[in-house]
């Protein structure tokens, strides 16, 4: 048994998400040395017999079905959030009152009042949390924001990001319940603005700084579809499809798009940055690689070099094979738990913090508000956002 403190999580939901928190606790402590020990105290569901099974899967110790009585167990440190959107602000204003240290997964919440309410919980109880941005902690991503950070772009003119899907072509799809509560605007908040652009939005600010202003369109393809959970054919309230124009506060332009309606595309997250001396380019499908031309390069020998993200001196990749062996999408949420860990040793909130995300919720907002007026629209985003306080403890 470790020798580390440990730190007895809490987990609600036990989906797509669950799973990839649940092995990413299992590993964290054979691949980094950070001062705590996750130990998988209970899961918690509200199917008793698939939530059994999840937890004989992935070795918790014990089951609940009521996320408040998770909640309200003293062998609990941290709560976990895996469900969908609609309970994300629920769940975590009650574990920050009960004191617990929150990790929550994104969007932070479905709305920017949601969001504002999750801040001020964490902080008037000063619990340390944070908030499941994984593509952050991508190896090639990391690298992409120290180039941009030691300046060697440059002054930034441009930056574009695209998040692509298909899956949802289909009019037959029903929404709401397991995985597709995310065309259920109940449920979701919103549609590719919540589920894919905030991705987008909180990688583009954390690498290029706040986004001032946005002006959007969004288009619902399919108008109705049945219900899962009410069998009745219900109008569609999400964005199947959002594209934006956007002004960061450093006076660069971008444009992002997001769709589920990109026949051949499975999830192709991907950005683009143009400085003046250089550019880097990323995307999910190769998400070993970074793109990266150097203006500054001899003329004769200039032009985009595909960097291998393997190497022991690149992010992460020292803690993982050797150089040349490649890590994939389960390993970017080992990453955000042993930074996690490593901040809470020092009693801090490992970034992306509540606060920092709901400065995205604020771009998310001003993106569906713009959509509607078809008005240019301010976000109000402050950024860098102030880091959550120290915790107690
Ligand atoms: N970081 C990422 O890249 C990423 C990827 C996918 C999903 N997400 C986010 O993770 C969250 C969950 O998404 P998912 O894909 O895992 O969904 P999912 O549908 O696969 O799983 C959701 C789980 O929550 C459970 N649940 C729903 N309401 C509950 C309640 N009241 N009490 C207890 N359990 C409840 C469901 O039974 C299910 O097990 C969402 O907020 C989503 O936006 C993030």
């Amino acid at each position: 048994m470790s020798k580390k403190k440990h730190l007895n999580i809490g987990l609600v939901g036990y989906g797509l998400m669950g799973r990839t928190h649940s092995n990413a606790y299992r590993k964290v402590n054979n691949f980094f040395d950070v001062p705590f020990a996750p130990v998988l105290k209970a899961v918690c569901g509200r199917d008793a017999a698939k939530v059994k099974a999840f937890a004989e899967n992935w070795g918790y110790e014990s089951v609940e079905s009521d996320w408040r009585k998770l909640i309200a167990r003293k062998d609990i440190d941290a709560i976990d959030i895996c469900t969908p959107n609609d309970s994300h602000a629920e769940i975590a204003i009650a574990a920050a009152k009960a004191g617990k240290i929150i990790l929550c997964e994104k969007p932070l919440a479905r709305t920017v009042e949601e969001g504002e309410r999750m801040v001020e919980a964490v902080e008037a109880a000063g619990v340390v949390n944070t908030v499941w941005y994984n593509y952050r902690r991508v190896p090639a991503v990391t690298l992409a924001k120290n180039i941009i950070d030691s300046g060697r772009l440059g002054k930034i003119f441009h930056y574009r990001s695209c998040f692509l899907q298909d899956w949802t072509i289909n009019a037959d799809l029903p929404q709401g319940g397991t995985a597709l509560w995310r065309l259920d605007v109940n449920a979701a908040g919103s549609g590719v603005t919540g589920d894919l652009l905030a991705h987008c939005i909180d990688t583009a600010m954390w690498l290029n700084g706040g986004i001032s202003t946005v002006t959007a369109m969004t288009e619902t393809f399919i108008k109705e579809r049945k219900h899962q959970l009410t069998q009745k054919v219900e109008k569609v309230g999400i964005d199947d499809a959002c594209a934006f124009l956007a002004r960061f506060g450093n006076g660069s332009l971008a444009v992002f798009e997001s769709t589920r309606y990109a026949r051949g595309h499975k999830a192709l997250y991907a950005l683009e940055i143009n400085g003046e001396n250089g550019s880097i380019g990323w995307d999910l499908h190769d998400q070993h690689r970074l793109n990266f031309f150097d203006y500054k390069d001899e003329s004769q020998l200039r032009g985009w070099r595909s960097i291998h993200v393997s190497d022991s001196d690149q992010p992460y990749m020292k803690n993982w094979w050797i150089p040349g062996t490649q890590i994939g999408y389960e390993h970017t949420f080992v990453h955000q738990v042993a930074d996690f860990l490593a901040a809470l040793g020092t009693g801090n909130s490992a970034a992306p913090t509540f606060k920092d995300a709901l400065e995205t919720q604020k771009v998310c907002d001003a993106v569906l508000s713009s959509a509607k007026s078809g008005q240019w629209t301010k976000t109000g985003v402050n950024w860098p956002a102030k880091s959550t306080r120290s915790a107690k403890s």
